[in-house]
């Protein structure tokens, strides 16, 4: 089993670091543009695995593509990183570009695989590959959700001092500020939310997980990467055991909740054909129209790159 990790920057060391750590898979291919950097992080993960028990191999190599030949998943890491003061739309020109030459080299010599799209604006990367792969939607899926509703869990638990692994919870939408919360789909060990928390409370704890990133970002200088790398690793657990396990992630839909041809963050099932299915929920007016809001604004950023 290989996987391939384009981008060796911050969140595809990150991943890779956490992937090999699991002792899931035989191979991780870190492939970057930059001379060194995915043969000096390789080799960095490469002597912890003795202290790890893994036997991962880690290979790093500066952009042949022949390495990554026949990889069972790809993820796309690469591009540019928000700086204080920008959107992640912001990075939308630059990346669009990037993710069409990374996806046209992979898919070359993995025709087979799976994508997990990270780069930013995330949802309009993910269209973007799919676009470019040419192949069926359910093999391309963007990550973000995972890493929105882990901030949200852990930013609940804070709040309401219970543990974080016993708070589920599903976020729809963009990625960004116009993410759709499911007050009516949180519980914590099957007690819903609303037993522990007003909606209005709610919505203040939401309002901190859409600024999760951004704050961030304003400590750093640049957006996070070990919180990423650990939701990228879930997903490539999911598929690669064939677990189903239901995580809200970036899809194309074809007219799944009144949308078509958009990536937006919905729940799926996660297996080993990538996304197996599309969970649609039965949700309310106002949950509607905030996600109806969310693919509107995802819409209009991807004419923008069809445009270019
Ligand atoms: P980084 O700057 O640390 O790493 C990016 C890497 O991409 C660099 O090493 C760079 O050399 C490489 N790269 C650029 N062009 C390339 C090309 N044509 N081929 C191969 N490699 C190329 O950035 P970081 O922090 O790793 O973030 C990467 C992306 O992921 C950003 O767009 C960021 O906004 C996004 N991100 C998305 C998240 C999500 O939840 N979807 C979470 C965190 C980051
Ligand atoms: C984040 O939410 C930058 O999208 C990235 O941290």
């Amino acid at each position: 089993m290989k996987i391939t990790i384009i981008g060796s920057g911050n969140v595809g060391a990150s991943c890779a670091s956490f992937l090999a750590q699991k002792n899931i898979v035989n191979k991780i291919i870190l492939l970057d543009i930059k001379e060194n950097i995915s043969e000096g992080k390789s080799l960095d993960i490469s002597q912890m695995l003795s202290l790890m028990e893994s036997r991962t191999e880690l290979v790093g190599v500066t952009n042949d593509y022949s390495k990554s030949k026949n990889s069972e998943i790809i993820v796309i890491t690469s591009g540019i990183t928000r700086k204080p003061g920008m959107s992640r739309d912001d990075l939308v020109n630059i990346n669009a570009n990037i993710i069409r030459e990374v996806t046209e080299k992979s898919i070359f010599f993995s025709p087979k695989a799976k994508f997990i799209i990270v780069s930013n604006p995330l949802d309009v990367m993910a269209y973007v590959s799919y676009i470019t792969a040419s192949i069926d939607s359910s093999r391309v899926i963007g990550m973000a959700g995972v890493l929105d509703t882990s901030r949200y869990r852990y930013f609940l638990s804070k709040k309401l001092k219970l543990s974080c692994y016993d708070i589920q919870s599903l976020l729809l939408g963009g990625h960004g500020d116009t993410m759709v919360p499911l007050y009516r789909y949180t519980s914590v060990s099957g007690i819903p939310i609303k037993e522990f928390l007003s909606e209005e409370d709610n919505n203040l704890i939401i309002e901190k997980t859409k600024k999760g990133g951004e704050e961030i970002v304003n400590l750093l200088g640049t957006s996070a990467w070990i919180a990423p790398g650990a939701s990228i690793v879930k997903m490539i657990e999911s598929i690669i055991k064939n677990e189903n396990r239901i995580f809200p992630c970036s899809a194309l839909l074809k007219g799944e909740y009144g949308i078509e041809d958009i990536y937006l963050g919905v729940p799926v099932i996660l297996g080993k054909s990538g996304i197996e299915k599309i969970i649609e929920l039965k949700l309310n007016n106002e949950e509607m129209n905030l996600l109806k809001k969310s693919a509107f604004h995802v819409k209009n950023m991807i004419k923008k790159v069809k445009d270019l």
